[in-house]
């Protein structure tokens, strides 16, 4: 199965896909974890990226497409993918159907996670994950059980994304809706777009995508 979810930032697009991840074998694809990636490896497209993604702006159109063209293929993806975070202008979206039909495949379904801004900041400023497997919480609204310690693993080092600044996140929310949202008439002309309610608790938006799953 090839999925996409598509919504702006905060949305519930890595939650959801890392759900899926564990539910149905499928791999996550997360362009935005790809390039935080390389920033950490200091490398010339790490620095550049990590410019470009502080400021809230999206990176070129040719690096993100050529990183989940170098993905897609790997053995990890034998039972399908979920698209996290990509595509995000109609020129990726484009591309990834060019790279689909190479290889005799197409996406199966879009799906789009519908919340409105207000709730967008307040989920990107209160979220930090484990330092060591990437567990997500919230200050707010999924705090770990154990104070300072990882309900997953136990480790008790924590971080917070750079980009997730108020300030960044006015800005990530100016590019959604001028450079990402025009794909969702993209995806409507080819009947694939299906939408959930997103302002929905995470178990609620689960059942909603679960639903959408069993009808492709
Ligand atoms: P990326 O890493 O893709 O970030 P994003 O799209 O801005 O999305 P987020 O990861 O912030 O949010 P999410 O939708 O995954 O929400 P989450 O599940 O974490 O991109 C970062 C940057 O990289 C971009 O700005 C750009 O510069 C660059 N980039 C990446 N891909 C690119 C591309 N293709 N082209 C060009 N540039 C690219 O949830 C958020 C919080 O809400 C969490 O705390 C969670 O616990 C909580 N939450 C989730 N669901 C719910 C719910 N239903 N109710 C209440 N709380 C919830």
């Amino acid at each position: 199965m090839r999925l996409i979810l598509l919504g702006p930032p905060g949305a519930g697009k890595g939650t959801q896909a890392k759900r899926l991840e564990n539910l149905r074998g499928l791999r996550q694809l997360a362009t935005g974890d790809m390039l935080r990636e390389a920033v950490k490896s200091g490398s010339e497209l790490g620095r550049e990226a990590d410019r470009i993604m502080k400021a809230g702006q999206l990176v070129p159109d040719s690096i993100v497409i050529q990183m989940i063209g170098e993905r897609v293929d790997g053995p990890d993806c034998s039972k399908g993918f979920i698209l996290d975070g990509f595509p995000r202008t109609v020129g990726q979206a484009e591309a990834l159907d060019a790279m689909l039909a190479e290889r005799g495949t197409a996406l199966d379904a879009v799906i789009e996670l519908a919340v409105e801004d207000a709730a967008l900041v307040g989920r990107i400023s209160g979220r930090f994950t484990c330092g060591n497997c990437g567990t997500l919480y919230h200050d707010e609204t999924k705090r770990p059980k154990k104070p300072g310690v990882c309900d997953v693993c136990g480790a008790t080092e924590f971080k917070r994304r750079a980009d997730d600044k108020a300030e960044t996140v006015s800005a990530r929310l100016k590019e959604y809706y001028e450079k990402t949202a025009p794909i969702l008439p993209y995806y409507k002309g080819k009947s694939i777009l299906r939408r959930v309610d997103g302002m929905a608790p995470v178990e609620e938006v689960a059942r909603q995508i679960d639903g959408v799953l069993e009808r492709v």
